[in-house]
């Protein structure tokens, strides 16, 4: 028998047959989503907002519980045309890259900016016209963490945000624009939130008191952006200790925290089905019908060293190889990179191949479909 440990199964999988499902696919559980948004609530006592990059599933997003969640977190207008119409909890737009038509898109679905340079509130007020815009958040930059707290850790250094002579330039352009400004975000990043999370709450503590006395009125909305892990429940982090920090912040700010990974990632499997296995000088290749087309990452070509994801075989236990090899999980492209695994099963044509904890970034995180970006356009010329 292949010995399954180092895979968890999840119980929601079990009960999917191969049948069932036309691969490749994704599958998600809205269930467990909603599980791990509630448990995320009640870890840190904030609101929680749904970083919609991880998971951009329109019919996974419908099937949530509107009242569970506090918001949606979008990064582009494709993001925002897939949930303007819905009904449901405010929605924040957040990008460095906010263009024209993203920001007459956001006027229209009453979106909340959380905006990244000054010059963004240029383009709020020309656009607005002569209607009402949510009140803004100014997004700091990561940096400032180092600059109020010198013992926190190195950081890995990002594109996102203001510094603190830029935010106070933004609240002078704000006030000269007439925009409101109620909020403040600040994130340290992905995987952060052991090491930075407190550090972020103490920088927050010291950029509102500077920003609210350039305002002349007290903020509102501090968002202290995520960082947990995919597998945050497991890790043992002390919510006690952190919600007792938050309690320093002011309690008529709204607190909110948004997250990706740790609300999609285990809650979602990708899917293929072997079409044939071959096998060369004795190595045997199991060639599927999806791969790095459609889960870009499971390919790990951005890795210096690959460390490949072990799948399982669904609705069957496998037995392990005499000969002790791993067969070789490849995608259906011709590119030799397109390998998303490696199982140390006997497997055969008709499999289907399960890929757990695919929930977060799999489905989104490939050449087109990140952000909903699109694909270039093509010319000959
Ligand atoms: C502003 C912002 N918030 C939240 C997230 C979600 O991060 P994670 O998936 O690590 O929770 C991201 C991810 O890029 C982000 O840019």
């Amino acid at each position: 028998m292949l010995d399954q440990s180092t895979s968890m199964p999840l119980d929601w999988v079990d009960t999917l047959s191969p049948a069932d499902i036309q691969t490749p696919a994704f599958v998600y559980n809205a269930d467990a989503v909603n599980a791990r948004i509630a448990g995320l609530k009640d870890a840190l006592g904030t609101d929680v907002i749904i970083s919609f990059k991880a998971s951009n599933q329109l019919d996974l997003l419908m099937r949530l519980e509107p009242e569970n969640y506090d918001g949606i977190e979008v990064a582009s207008r494709g993001e925002l045309h897939l949930i303007a119409g819905r009904k449901g909890p405010d929605i924040f737009i957040n990008t460095p890259a906010l263009n024209e038509q993203l920001v007459r898109s956001g006027i229209s679905a009453e979106a909340t900016f959380i905006v990244d340079t000054p010059e963004h509130l240029d383009m709020i007020a020309r656009l607005k016209g002569k209607r009402t815009v949510h009140p803004v958040s100014l997004r700091l930059s990561n940096k400032i963490i180092a600059d109020v707290c010198p013992q926190a850790p190195t950081l890995r250094d990002d594109q996102f945000g203001m510094d603190m002579p830029q935010a106070l330039a933004a609240v002078e352009k704000a006030k000269e624009l007439g925009l409101q400004i109620n909020g403040l975000h600040l994130y340290a990043g992905p995987h952060t939130f052991r090491k930075a999370a407190r550090f972020v709450v103490e920088t927050m503590k010291v950029a509102m008191t500077q920003i609210e006395e350039a305002l002349g009125h007290d903020l509102e909305v501090l968002n202290l952006g995520g960082g947990l892990e995919e597998n945050w429940p497991d890790l043992n982090h002390d919510f006690d200790g952190y919600r007792a920090l938050l309690g320093e912040l002011p309690s008529r700010c709204r607190l909110i925290h948004e997250f990706g990974r740790a609300i999609f990632s285990d809650c979602g499997i990708f899917a293929v089905r072997v079409q044939q296995v071959k096998h060369v000088m004795g190595q045997p290749y199991a060639i599927c019908d999806g791969g790095m087309a459609q889960a870009f990452l499971l390919a790990q070509t951005e890795h210096m060293m690959r460390k490949y994801r072990q799948p399982r075989l669904l609705g069957r236990a496998g037995d392990v190889r005499e000969d002790g090899l791993a067969t070789i999980v490849c995608g259906s492209t011709c590119s030799r990179d397109d390998v998303i695994g490696k199982i140390p099963a006997e497997v055969k044509a008709g499999d289907v191949l399960i890929f757990e904890d695919c929930g977060a970034y799999t489905q989104t995180y490939s050449m087109n479909n990140f952000l909903q970006l699109g694909e270039a356009g093509t010319y000959v010329v």
